[in-house]
């Protein structure tokens, strides 16, 4: 396993829709495994594989990580398809691993139904509530192409990318001077 270098918005592969997978190959799996190890690492709750510069519909995510006191909880994603969602939304302060240190509220169906494969290949259907289903739809998104800040006005899209530039410019000057 290893850590991947996560790409930073703006980015065209984080623009990019990513392809279905055809076959669950070990080379799919050592990718999952790759992803995982690079999300605990970040530290974050869920990651794309767009986001680690590979065009795969994959995905993983643990929204338990977090809690010291709750086990880890690992889903590996493949080819993931929405097939229902609730009335009722939901409203979560998001942020992404390749928009660093900027987070907004998103408004998202509360409840989704999810249709993938797993890592051996099996096809598997579940629903995702709470934070799990706010997880999901933007790594889904991401393999789309979609970022958490596209949900967002025109204005406040463009404020936080400029925060961000900021940020990334400072941490290039620090570098420098490291
Ligand atoms: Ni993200």
């Amino acid at each position: 396993m290893a850590v991947l270098p996560i790409l930073i918005a703006p980015h065209p592969t984080l623009k990019a829709k990513a392809k279905p997978v055809k076959e669950v190959t070990d080379a799919v799996r050592a990718l999952l495994d790759d992803m995982l190890e690079t999300m605990y690492d970040a530290p974050g709750i869920g990651l794309a594989a767009n986001q680690v510069g590979s065009l795969y519909r994959v995905l993983v995510m643990d929204c338990g990580a977090r809690e010291d006191d709750e086990q880890p909880r690992p889903i590996k994603i493949i080819n993931p398809q929405i097939t229902g969602v609730s009335e009722e939304l939901s409203s979560y302060e998001e942020g992404c691993l390749s928009i660093p240190e900027q987070f907004a509220d998103v408004e998202r169906p509360a409840v989704v139904r999810i249709k993938y494969l797993d890592e051996t290949g099996k096809a598997q259907e579940r629903l995702f509530e709470g934070l799990e289903a706010t997880c999901v739809q933007h790594e889904i998104d991401h393999l789309d192409g979609i970022l958490f800040v596209d949900h967002l006005s025109n204005l406040k899209r463009n404020m936080l990318m400029k925060k961000l530039k900021k940020l990334i410019k400072e941490r290039e000057e620090e570098g420098d001077h490291a």
